[in-house]
């Protein structure tokens, strides 16, 4: 594949040739063409397909804010090219992620696409990746398969596996002492894939699983689940739920009275964007991520100050993913001095990223996932607070990724 990229790049660089003298000539009652987006000095046409409304708006905005500060830092330019932005509201609807995808990669022939949140959304996108060979970072969603049997050369993750946040998770629990728990999530890859997760790191230390229950996506009717935890008395839950729907399930956790008697535990997206909303309910909740409000790093606090300086608000893993991915095209971009069809070059910088990333150190897995501490964390005064490391350095186990 990528000797064929190469032969394309040779290609394109003769054409912008032809079309830049076809453009001195316009003059002279020849048809003038318009420059073609990859010539040097013409912006970099970016693709950013996030959900801006319903339950995972909020994340989608708080991405595409961190991705145009790191933007803003340095001099409105990545890898010495001005950039263009193209924005698609995938609304995390899986049945229209390939007609969004499509209008990006060949109507709007933009260079790379920045997407998305939704592990159902995202599969859609991996596939047009795949096959069109368009450069794609993914801020946010963690379907396994993007850097496992999916994987590819053009295909780069700045935020996780879904693996990745919840298998630590179930040593935390049988340290804690539950040696049994109930599972709580959405019913869609994401939810699936970190109940795996879960499971495997639990049950391999002799936790046991007393029942699932899976919600529709995108419903936050919990009600019923809640009482059948209450009936059933399992040690603790585990969940995957997040953005509105995290508010919304912290909130009835805590008014149906089993805080206390039976501890939420989840992977860091049920309290991270989302603690101004939950207030007190959410006080005391542990969870794991790669990311916390307190990282002693100084990325950490210039990225923190800026944010808040721009937004008004605290940033979150969120915006610490959307920032990664400015960052590492950054990297790549400026390997090749800003020619992104320079794809062998490109994609060898960033794979060999060493990120200086406001979540800690942060380098790449062979099928370009992020390996990354897991923080254990705890809601104190409306902040996610780093108690502990659950997981140093973990790499998603990354299996079937042959990068052709
Ligand atoms: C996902 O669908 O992969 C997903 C969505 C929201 C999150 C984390 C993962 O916070």
């Amino acid at each position: 594949m990528l000797d064929k990229d190469k032969k394309v790049t040779g290609i394109n660089r003769r054409s912008a040739l032809k079309l830049a003298g076809g453009a001195a000539i316009a003059g002279l009652g020849v048809r003038a063409f318009p420059a073609p987006a990859t010539a040097q000095g013409a912006p970099l046409r970016v693709g950013v397909m996030l959900p801006f409304t319903g339950t995972y708006g909020a994340i989608g905005k708080t991405i595409d804010n961190a991705f145009k500060q790191y933007v803003a830092e340095h001099g409105d330019k990545l890898g010495g090219r001005t950039l263009e932005f193209v924005q698609v509201d995938d609304q995390a609807e899986p049945a229209k992620g390939p007609d969004n995808m499509n209008k990006l990669v060949s109507r709007d022939n933009v260079d790379v696409v920045i997407g998305t949140v939704h592990s159902g959304v995202q599969m859609a996108m991996n596939k047009i990746a795949r096959e069109t060979g368009k450069l794609m970072i993914i801020p946010n969603a963690g379907a396994n398969i993007a850097t496992r049997a999916q994987c590819a050369p053009n295909i780069f993750r700045t935020s996780f596996s879904n693996w990745q946040p919840s298998y630590p998770l179930g040593k935390v629990l049988m340290d804690a002492g539950h040696k049994s728990a109930i599972i709580l999530t959405w019913k869609y890859a994401a939810g699936e894939e970190h109940a795996n997760a879960f499971k495997e790191g639990y049950t391999k230390l002799g936790g046991k699983i007393d029942a699932e229950f899976y919600v529709p996506f995108p419903e936050v009717e919990f009600q019923s689940y809640l009482t059948q935890i209450a009936e059933k008395k399992p040690s603790a839950v585990f969940t995957f739920i997040a953005g509105g729907g995290a508010v919304k399930l912290v909130k009835d956790y805590a008014a149906a009275g089993l805080k206390k008697s039976i501890p939420l535990y989840g992977s860091g997206f049920l309290t991270d964007g989302t603690l101004q909303a939950q207030g007190e309910a959410a006080e005391g909740l542990q969870t794991t991520l790669h990311y916390a409000d307190d990282l002693d790093n100084p990325a950490e606090k210039a990225f923190r100050a800026n944010y808040k300086k721009r937004y008004n608000a605290d940033p979150d893993v969120y915006a610490v993913q959307g920032y990664d991915a400015a960052a590492l095209l950054d990297v790549g971009l400026k390997a090749v001095k800003g020619d992104v069809n320079a794809k062998e070059n490109l994609y060898k910088a960033m794979a060999s990223a060493k990120l200086d990333s406001p979540r800690g150190p942060m380098t790449f897995s062979a099928s370009h996932n992020p390996v990354q501490n897991i923080y254990l964390r705890e809601v104190r005064k409306g902040k996610n607070v780093k108690i502990g490391i659950a997981a140093e350095a973990l790499a998603d186990p990354g299996t079937g990724c042959k990068m052709v």
